[in-house]
């Protein structure tokens, strides 16, 4: 998916993105014109606080909880946006304020241009929702009979609601489940139904809450398939806690820790941030390191330290009595490259090879500064 090229086109800046109270206001207007043209999703200083307590529970001492601090952001049309961030971080409740189902404690956000507060019927009309959980079908129902009723809710006619069930329980593998009343389905067969009927009125933006969960493995490769299929004709806005899921399906990601943002980017240049190592390791089937052979060992050593790229070489016994030469580097497909040629030219039997490179997961890890280490016992 190379999505660079709409990317590219468009104002990079927060500044240029979410002008503040100085800009005149017929430029703010333009500006939100503009913005609204270009980005399917326009998320601009989101706040929600929750609020227990007080007034309606006078029993209990009333306490807020700030669920989302600070959130900007702008999904340009056509592609597939992220956000990750630890348990309890606020996507769930930006993703609520964004389908209309919380109003925002401050900021604003459209939605195809459409207000999210002023404009709620033509921004539901703009969504499909997927939030996942036990709720949202009638248990007694079918799934095809559930979907029915949506399709009816939709305002669609009766022939595509007949057309697109059959196509959207068979896009889901639920089609020789579809008589089944939706009590007895599985956590991830409602996952599965869940996002049938937010496609069911084919709607041009979908937001995705947590989509894979509890699917298995193939499930969830099929699901990847179904939402990198919708671009660039839909734009999807999805939160995963699936590193390796975000880094295949997403053009763009932010991290959101504690109600605000705190990196966003495409996943390369998220993972750039990240001060790991690149490896390259690479298996010879001779013991150069045994007796009697040192020197060609150190020779080999030196050779390999001066392809380009590569900053230093450990040699260590590797399997079935072969060699393991670790090489870091800066840029590991040079370096990997430059081994072979360099062990091939020497008739050295390559037995397998392992590219180590920071990963989405190493990128979280390093941005959030969180594990279960490092959370305290309120957070769990
Ligand atoms: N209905 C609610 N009432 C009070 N507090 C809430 C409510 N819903 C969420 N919160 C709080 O708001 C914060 C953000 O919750 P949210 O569900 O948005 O997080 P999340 O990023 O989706 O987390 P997860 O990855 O676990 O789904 C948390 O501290 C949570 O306890
Ligand atoms: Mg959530």
């Amino acid at each position: 998916m190379t999505m660079t090229s709409i990317r590219d086109s468009l104002p990079a800046t927060a500044d240029e993105l979410f002008p503040t109270q100085t800009a005149t206001h017929a430029a703010a207007t333009y500006d939100r014109d503009r913005r609204a043209r270009e980005h399917a999703i326009v998320a601009s200083h989101l706040r929600r606080v929750y609020r227990k307590g007080g007034r309606l529970l006078p029993y209990r001492a009333a306490s807020e909880t700030v669920a989302v601090a600070d959130v900007s952001f702008a999904v340009p049309r056509g592609t597939i946006f992220g956000l990750l961030g630890p348990n309890g971080a606020g996507k769930t409740t930006t993703i609520k304020m964004l389908s209309t189902l919380l109003v925002p404690s401050g900021g604003t956000a459209t939605i195809a241009g459409w207000d999210v507060t002023r404009d709620e019927r033509q921004v539901r009309r703009q969504l499909g929702v997927v939030l996942g959980g036990d709720r949202g079908f009638y248990a007694k129902l079918s799934a095809w009979d559930n979907l029915v009723l949506f399709g009816n809710l939709y305002g669609m006619t009766a022939p595509s609601i007949r057309r697109r069930t059959a196509e959207m329980l068979a896009l889901v593998g639920l089609d020789d489940r579809r008589t089944e009343r939706v009590e007895g389905y599985s956590r991830g067969m409602k996952q599965r139904l869940h996002l049938a009927r937010a496609l069911l009125h084919d709607p041009p933006i979908l937001v995705l809450d947590e989509p894979s969960i509890g699917l298995d493995p193939a499930a969830a490769v099929d699901l990847r398939r179904v939402v990198a299929a919708l671009v660039p004709a839909h734009t999807v806005l999805l939160t995963t806690h699936d590193m390796a899921e975000a880094d295949l399906l997403c053009d763009d990601i932010a991290i959101v820790d504690g109600g605000r943002i705190v990196a966003q980017g495409t996943p390369a240049r998220l993972k750039e941030r990240v001060g790991v190592t690149r490896r390259v390791v690479v298996a010879t089937a001779q013991s150069l390191l045994r007796a009697g052979t040192d020197r060609d060992a150190g020779d080999l050593r030196r050779c390999l330290a001066s392809v380009i790229g590569v900053r230093e070489v450990t040699a260590d016994a590797g399997p079935d009595g072969g060699t393991a030469w670790t090489l870091d580097c800066d840029e590991t497909a040079a370096a990997l490259d430059g081994a072979l040629s360099l062990l091939r030219a020497r008739n050295i039997a390559v037995r397998g090879v392992r590219v180590l490179e920071p990963t989405l997961e190493d990128a979280f890890l390093a941005i959030t500064g969180r594990g279960f280490e490092s959370c305290t016992i309120s957070d769990i």
